[in-house]
């Protein structure tokens, strides 16, 4: 080689170095997160705070990839209509609290073969110990279920998480507190294959857990917000429906009448005003905030149905955009298919470059390759 060959190839190899660098530095943090339709696909205001309003904060500046695990719910929907329904409706649920996607790619996890592919090849790098300390299997064996009637998919059900965080190789994984130990395991399998294949294909991801809605508890005061515990307050509900759920919530059961003093602690009406509570409602007294009302509720000068009406007000006004959204959304199927389909486009590209670099380091392509995604 020439020197002048020589010093051009030198010059080349810096201009790619940089190239290369800025390609890197430009690419947007990026956040990945699920949610999954079981229960009825409905959301409640545990999984929008603990859920959907990080992803909205998040798309502001990150890339972000939220998917509607439906492979998840097959551990325990196994009836052809109840699936196809519940995923329809969590798919409006979601389009209708998300309202614009900028930043957003909004997907269905089936329509991305990737994930399952991903499965079986980390199947192989996770022991059997990591998974036997899962919660969600632990809490199934306490309840009376025997080990040899739990389905595999409930068992794997945490390395099927890590192929969804992983092959998007997010910054963080916004959650609620319930999922933190699954982002735990995402992050030992992650670990255990770049060790196995001494590549580092996985960069390890942070979950995203806000302390103040990391668990919301339900209406009964006593759980965490849940579906199957009957203790939630809907979003896209009839309003008579979300009117009962409001008048049932647990308040102060110290408090027999009307004026007698009340406490705020533990006060689930309160706890939710915190979040929803209309700033410009008249029965905030003429306040701009709820201290006013808080110190009139412990006093004994307002009462508990006062409170509950006004929660009711405040949640019907707060979510009355994404409610108008949803009943726009149900009447044009056309839109929301293209909105999956583009989603899935991209959210392929995405899993299809990181499933090329594994197929490639643990040996699955060779000289007589010819797969590409
Ligand atoms: P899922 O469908 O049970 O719940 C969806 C999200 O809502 C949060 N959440 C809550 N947060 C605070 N308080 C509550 N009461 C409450 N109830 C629910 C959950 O923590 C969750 O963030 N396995 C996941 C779905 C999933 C996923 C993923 C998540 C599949 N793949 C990859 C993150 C990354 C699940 O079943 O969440």
């Amino acid at each position: 080689m020439s020197y002048l060959e020589g010093d051009l190839k030198k010059i080349y190899n810096v201009i790619r170095r940089k190239n290369t660098n800025e390609k890197e530095n430009i690419r947007k943090k990026r956040i990945l997160s699920g949610i999954t339709p079981s229960g009825d696909g409905n959301l409640h205001i545990g999984n929008y705070l603990g859920a959907v309003r990080q992803f909205i904060e998040f798309a502001k500046s990150y890339d972000c990839f939220l998917m509607v695990a439906d492979l998840h719910a097959l551990t325990t929907v196994q009836d052809k209509a109840t699936l196809q329904k519940n995923t329809e409706n969590l798919i409006l649920n979601e389009l209708a609290l998300l309202g614009d996607l900028h930043n957003i790619t909004f997907f269905r996890q089936s329509d991305v073969v990737m994930h399952a592919e991903l499965t079986w090849i980390l199947n192989n790098v996770t022991p059997l110990g990591l998974l036997k300390r899962a919660h969600a299997y632990k809490d199934k064996l306490q309840n009376d279920v025997m080990e040899e009637e739990i389905n595999l998919g409930l068992f794997n059900y945490p390395i099927l998480m890590a192929s969804d965080i992983l092959l998007y190789k997010p910054d963080f994984v916004p959650v609620g507190r319930d999922q933190k130990q699954h982002v735990e395991i995402c992050r030992d399998i992650g670990g255990r294959f770049n060790k196995t294949y001494k590549l580092k294909i996985f960069p390890l991801p942070e979950p995203h857990i806000p302390e103040e809605v990391a668990v919301i508890m339900g209406t009964d005061g006593k759980r965490k917000m849940s579906k199957s515990l009957g203790n939630i307050i809907g979003i896209f509900e009839d309003e008579a429906v979300i009117k009962k759920q409001v008048m049932s919530t647990y308040t102060d059961p110290t408090r027999i009448h009307a004026d007698d003093p009340g406490h705020i602690e533990g006060n689930m009406v309160f706890a939710y005003l915190d979040f929803f509570g209309d700033p410009t409602s008249p029965r905030l007294r003429g306040a701009s905030n709820l201290n006013r009302l808080k110190e009139d509720y412990k006093a004994g000068r307002v009462g508990d149905v006062e409170v509950k009406n006004y929660l009711y007000e405040s949640l019907l006004k707060y979510f009355a955009p994404a409610r108008e959204r949803y009943a726009e959304l149900k009447g044009n199927p056309v839109k929301v298919k293209k909105i999956l389909q583009d989603g899935a486009a991209r959210a392929r590209e995405v899993a299809g470059a990181t499933m090329s670099e594994v197929r490639e380091s643990i040996g699955l392509t060779n000289s007589y390759s010819f797969f590409e995604y």
